[in-house]
Parts: structure tokens; C-alpha cells; sequence
């Protein structure tokens, strides 16, 4: 695991774009794993910027995304799916027909877990999967538990995600409580993860990357992984 301590989000930022930009400049049919939340967005600002610069060309890219809200359609302005087009999507010549997110609108969960992970199975799963984390140590949206899951599935989200995200919705009541994510599983079957963190996730960071591996803290598990590279903002 290589563990990269920044001063700021601006550095965070613009490292993970460097990172990623070089996954795209190396192998520009590649399959990148997104991530949603408010940690992202400076990374995918300067990805943006480097495609306006002409340095970047997504013209053969294809993404996948952690999660989706159920319950939420993709013009619904809290989706991820509209995150990811207003964020980054829009921004770059990225083929929307391209880019997956699980469909929050789905009625069966079962069959949308399936079609979805058998989606990215045929994709060959990411070959850079960025990752946010939550206070909980959740990553997508694997919640603390007592086993990691394998494969996209259907998650109840805890109260205290709930809290946490609410910001970003007009009222509480208003964020959905349950989600699409793909599984502990499917994440580690990327070739490279890249998690990212601010200032106020640097001790749910290191509890992850140093503590012990357990469903209790879901990113634990990222110390499976051969391939991770670790940067979070710390004094
Ligand atoms: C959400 C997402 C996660 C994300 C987390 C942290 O719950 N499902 O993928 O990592 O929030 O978000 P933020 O970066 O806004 O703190």
C-alpha cells in the first residue's frame, strides 16, 4: 500500500487527478471505477481542467460507478447518476453510453444487483477504482457488518450515514434508506484502487489502512488489495 499525507485538498486533489489522468493517458480504452460525495468533486474539477488543456481524451473511456440511491431516478438532482454527469461526465468527452451507474429506479433490487455486477464482470471490472470513505469506514455504500459482502447488492444505509448525507438533501427525511453498491468484492476485482480522504477522514483512514482487517470497518479491507494508493489530507 503506498500512503501519500497531503497539506490540503487542493494537493489531494490535484494528485488524484494526476493519477488518474495517467491511468487514462497509459491505456485510453480503460475502465475507471468513480466514486461520488463531496471529496471527488476537486479531482474531478482538475480532470476537467485537463481536458480542456487538451492533455486528456476520454473519447475511449469507460466508467463505472460505486452506487446509486434506490429509489432515485438519474434526472433526480441528488442521484449519483446526475452527479456524475454534472461533476465530471459533462464536463469531458466522455460517451455517456459509456459510463454505468446501478438504475436506482429499478423494481427488482435481486435482479438489478445481478445485471449490474455481471456489467462490470464483462467490463473486466475497473482498472483504477477511486474511492471515497465514509465516517464509518464505509466505502460505496458497504455499510459496517459482520461479514464484507462479495457482490453488488442492496444495503440498508445506518443512521448515521443518513445523518452525514443529509447535508446535501433539503431535509432528512428526504435521503433515501437504501442503496445499490457494488460489494467489498467487487471492488477489490479492480487492478489499482485509489482512496482519497480530507482533513476530517484522516482517522478513519488510518484506523482502515493500520488497524485490523474487518467488516466492522468496511475500507479494512482494502489492505487485501496489492495495488492501493492511499492520499488524505494531514497536518
Ligand atoms: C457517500 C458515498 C461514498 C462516499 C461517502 C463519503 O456515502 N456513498 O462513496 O465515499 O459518501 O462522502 P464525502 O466525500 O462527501 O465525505
Amino acid at each position: 500500500m503506498k500512503v501519500i499525507k497531503v497539506k490540503n485538498y487542493e494537493e489531494l486533489s490535484v494528485m488524484a487527478a494526476s493519477i488518474i489522468g495517467a491511468q487514462v493517458i497509459n491505456k485510453p480504452q480503460c475502465v475507471l471505477g468513480l466514486a461520488t460525495g463531496s471529496t471527488p468533486i476537486g479531482t474531478y474539477e482538475k480532470l476537467a481542467e485537463a481536458y480542456n488543456n487538451g492533455i486528456l481524451d476520454f473519447s475511449e473511456v469507460k466508467s463505472i460507478n460505486l452506487d446509486e440511491y434506490c429509489g432515485l431516478s438519474g434526472d433526480n438532482n441528488q442521484s449519483y447518476r446526475y452527479f456524475m454527469n454534472e461533476n465530471l461526465f459533462n464536463k469531458v468527452n466522455i460517451d455517456k453510453e459509456n459510463t454505468f451507474v446501478p438504475d436506482g429506479t429499478a423494481s427488482d433490487s435481486e435482479k438489478e444487483c445481478e445485471r449490474y455486477e455481471a456489467l462490470c464482470a464483462s467490463l473486466g471490472y475497473a482498472d483504477l477504482q477511486l474511492l471515497g470513505i465514509g465516517h464509518n469506514g464505509h466505502i460505496g455504500f458497504n455499510e459496517p457488518d459482520s461479514a464484507f459482502a462479495a457482490v453488488t447488492h442492496c444495503v440498508k444505509l445506518q443512521e448515521s450515514t443518513i445523518n452525514a448525507n443529509s447535508r446535501l438533501f433539503e431535509k432528512k427525511e428526504d435521503v433515501p434508506t437504501s442503496a445499490f453498491t457494488m460489494g467489498i468484492g467487487t471492488i477489490l476485482k479492480a487492478k489499482k484502487i485509489l482512496l482519497v480522504g480530507g482533513a476530517d477522514k484522516k482517522d478513519i483512514i488510518e484506523k482502515a489502512i493500520y488497524g485490523d482487517v474487518t467488516p466492522e470497518v468496511p475500507a479494512s479491507a482494502l489492505q487485501l488489495h496489492k495495488d492501493v494508493t492511499v492520499i488524505y489530507v494531514a497536518e
